[in-house]
């Protein structure tokens, strides 16, 4: 019996590969640079990452290895060096390990439901995740540090054409939701693939700003005197013009506490949750005060630091999450986005004049896929921290992120 599961399995995965080849081929949305600056010879790349599909064991291999995740500190403080052999350090670990976290991601693809990996917009990003394995494993060692510079070249080239990964899952699990039978394998799936990624691209983004060692109060990505506040309040005013252009309204942030702190931390990961925090606060405010969209209540940032974490929390006054679904908003793709029946909101004339903005000058969505509260929940979890929300159905909401500190007195997270 077994057997016959596995040459059931064999075949299947032969006709997946044939798929994910005619995916790779109609939609190649990525610059194929990379290959054509070392082997100048694009159509090479193609048949080789055909070949691959049928010999999984260089994958396989890699996918066997753990991966070996450092502390912020290990990573962000090891030595630095006059001769920047710390940038081929660098370099050379990365080389050894983007491969592996590659290769578990690639078994992450490959071990879910057969409907759901058919999906073609998927299968685009599990074959830019095998593509990326091919690059990187194949890559000649760092020995010095003229080769490092195209290292660094071919990853900053890589995390370019993975930039729409997120966008690209939201839509495919979207479109392939009603084949969902076991939420919990998605969620597992998704956390885990968001999170890897998270965790690659900080490795990854660090490595290159080591070159760029002039930022004052920098080393690499990590801000030794990153402020909460700044962050923040450039974060809402972001928010606020996305919220104006689409609405024609936007209520006010105000921000208390401790507005004065400065710690190092490592901004993009919480630049993203904030954004997507924001967003749903001024969102529900709206569309909650459709009668008094001139005197809207503000939404209320606090900021608590203490050595052990600091805490962000968001306070809104837009009439709270009903009980029907407020255990479905930690689900990916669950949105209450296009189910209002109010068309001011997103019909009729007013939807007419926010999908006008929307193309111009300020790009953005309010809402849309539903990734917005479960990505940044499990990204707070990856940084040693949690995400909780307190609704008050009728009256508002308030959303708690909890960070641990990257240099804290607890046992460090790992990336
Ligand atoms: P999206 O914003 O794309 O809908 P999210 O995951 O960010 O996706 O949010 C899921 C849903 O949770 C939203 O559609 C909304 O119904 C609800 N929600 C999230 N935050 C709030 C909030 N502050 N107040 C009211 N409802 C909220
Ligand atoms: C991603 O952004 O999806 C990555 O894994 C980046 C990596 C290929 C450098």
């Amino acid at each position: 019996f077994l057997s016959a599961v596995r040459s059931f399995r064999v075949i299947a995965g032969e006709q997946r590969t044939g798929l994910l080849f005619t995916t790779a081929v109609a939609s190649r949305q990525f610059s194929d640079n990379i290959y054509s600056k070392q082997q100048d010879c694009p159509d090479r790349e193609r048949s080789r990452s055909v070949t691959s599909f049928y010999f999984q064991s260089a994958i396989d291999q890699a996918a066997n290895k753990p991966s070996v995740r450092l502390t912020p500190a290990a990573i962000l403080y090891s030595g630095k060096s006059n001769d920047d052999s710390h940038i081929l350090r660098s370099a050379q670990y990365l080389h050894k390990e983007l491969p592996v976290r590659i290769a578990h991601r690639i078994a992450g693809f490959r071990g879910l439901p057969f409907i759901i990996g058919c999906n073609p917009t998927i299968l685009q990003v599990h074959e830019l995740y095998i593509r990326a394995f091919h690059i990187l494993s194949e890559f000649p060692p760092v020995v010095d540090l003229d080769i490092e510079k195209d290292f660094s070249d071919t990853l900053r080239t890589l995390l370019d054409d993975h930039k729409d990964v997120v966008t690209l899952l939201a839509e495919g699990f979207g479109e392939c939701r009603r084949h969902i039978k076991d939420e919990n394998l998605i969620k597992g799936f998704l956390d885990k693939t968001l999170t890897s990624r998270l965790g690659i691209r900080m490795l990854a983004e660090h490595h290159l700003a080591l070159h760029t060692e002039t930022r004052p109060n920098y080393v690499g990505i990590v801000n030794v005197g990153f402020s909460p506040r700044k962050l923040i309040e450039k974060k809402a005013d972001f928010v606020r013009n996305v919220c104006q252009a689409k609405y024609g309204f936007s209520p006010d942030v105000k921000l208390n506490g401790h507005v004065n702190a400065t710690f190092p931390y490592i901004a993009p990961p919480l630049d993203y949750i904030l954004t997507e925090l924001l967003k749903n606060a001024l969102r529900s405010t709206v569309e909650s005060n459709l009668e008094s969209l001139q005197n809207m209540p503000a939404v209320y940032v606090t900021v608590a630091v203490n050595e052990e974490d600091f805490v962000i929390r968001i306070s809104d006054r837009g009439g709270g999450i009903p009980h029907s679904y407020v255990n479905k908003v930690w689900d990916y793709n669950f949105t209450t986005s296009g189910n209002l029946a109010d068309d001011r909101i997103d019909g009729g004339l007013f939807g007419q004049v926010m999908n006008a903005s929307n193309s111009g000058p300020m790009p953005g969505k309010m809402h849309g896929y539903g990734f917005g509260l479960p990505t940044a929940k499990a990204y707070a979890q990856y940084l040693g921290g949690s995400l909780t929300i307190e609704t008050m159905s009728g009256i508002g909401t308030d959303v708690y992120l909890r960070l641990a500190h990257i240099d804290g007195k607890r046992e460090s997270f790992r990336i």
